[in-house]
């Protein structure tokens, strides 16, 4: 896990956020008066099952949706915010960034994958200046082959398409990432190495996450802390592990009991698939 900060500002504050959506006169209550903390140097898993209102929530913590009431602070910036100049959206994007479950839609086919990872860099220049070597760089700490690089995002397989997303969003050098169901698509042992891959990115460089996932193995994996959403409401918080072992509601023992027993959840499990495969 990353260096604990107790004493530095929070990262995320949620603050009694509510997103009602309202759809041919059916409304619905997505996410009901939640409020959390992130804190710096923590990283913090919100679970709960499909329908709970995850997704939502991180939209707003993006910026890429607003909250009916309540207010969302990321480092202290409030991006639901209007303004929406050039040069905001690109400081905006250095705060978070996101991966998505199936990040095929937002990969454009036409270019290779070396090409995007520029057309961020060229928008984000990394520091040296050196947008070419960069690229070359995070395609490598990806764990990407430069033949790969070359590819169209068409030509690779979910876990290859997975970690050209990570690139993308490390490229900008976020304070944050948000992975909303990151790994859920992919194959056990193929998550087990992205999940690896994560791990392992965060204790180079110094990323935070924010991990969405309604899997609680993979949130017990990457996180420090957790956040149980259900029906839009938040149910219990605290450190995953104590929340996990020992929850403190039933919706959430439920939750931890319906996920079958994995292999890789056992010591030593994770490394030896992640070497197989
Ligand atoms: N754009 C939208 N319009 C109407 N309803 C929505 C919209 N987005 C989400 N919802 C509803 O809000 C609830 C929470 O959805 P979501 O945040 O996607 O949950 P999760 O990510 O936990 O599966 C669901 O009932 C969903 O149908
Ligand atoms: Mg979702």
């Amino acid at each position: 896990m990353s260096a604990e900060q107790p004493d530095a500002a929070p990262a995320v504050v949620v603050d009694d956020v509510t997103r009602v959506f309202s759809k041919r006169g059916r409304r619905t209550v997505a996410v009901d008066g939640v409020s959390f903390i992130m804190r710096a140097g923590r990283d913090l898993g919100i679970v709960g099952e499909s329908g709970s209102g995850k997704s939502t929530l991180a939209r707003i913590i993006m910026g890429l949706d607003q909250p009916t009431s309540g207010r969302v602070l990321v480092h202290g910036e409030d991006l639901t915010s209007k303004s929406r100049s050039r040069a905001e959206r690109l400081r905006r994007a250095k705060l978070v960034q996101m991966v998505y479950q199936d990040p095929y839609g937002s990969l454009d086919p036409r270019q290779t994958v070396r090409s995007c990872l520029v057309e961020v860099l060229r928008l984000h220049p990394p520091r040296g200046g050196n947008v070419a070597a960069r690229a070359s760089e995070l395609g490598d700490l990806v764990g990407l082959t430069p033949a790969q690089l070359d590819r169209s995002p068409v030509g690779l397989s979910g876990g290859q398409r997975q970690r050209v997303a990570i690139a993308r969003a490390l490229a900008v050098e976020p304070r944050l990432i948000i992975l909303d169901e990151a790994v859920a698509a992919l194959d056990i042992s193929i998550q087990a190495q992205i999940l690896n891959l994560l791990a392992e990115l965060r204790d180079e460089l110094g990323t935070a996450y924010l991990l969405i996932s309604h899997d609680l193995a993979v949130v017990r994996q990457l996180t420090d802390d957790v956040v149980v959403l259900h029906h839009g409401r938040l149910v219990e918080q605290g450190e995953t592990g104590a929340v996990l072992d020992d929850p403190a509601e039933d919706y959430t023992r439920r939750l931890r009991d319906s996920i079958p027993s994995r292999h890789w959840r056992e010591p030593g499990m994770l490394e030896e698939l992640t070497r197989v495969g």
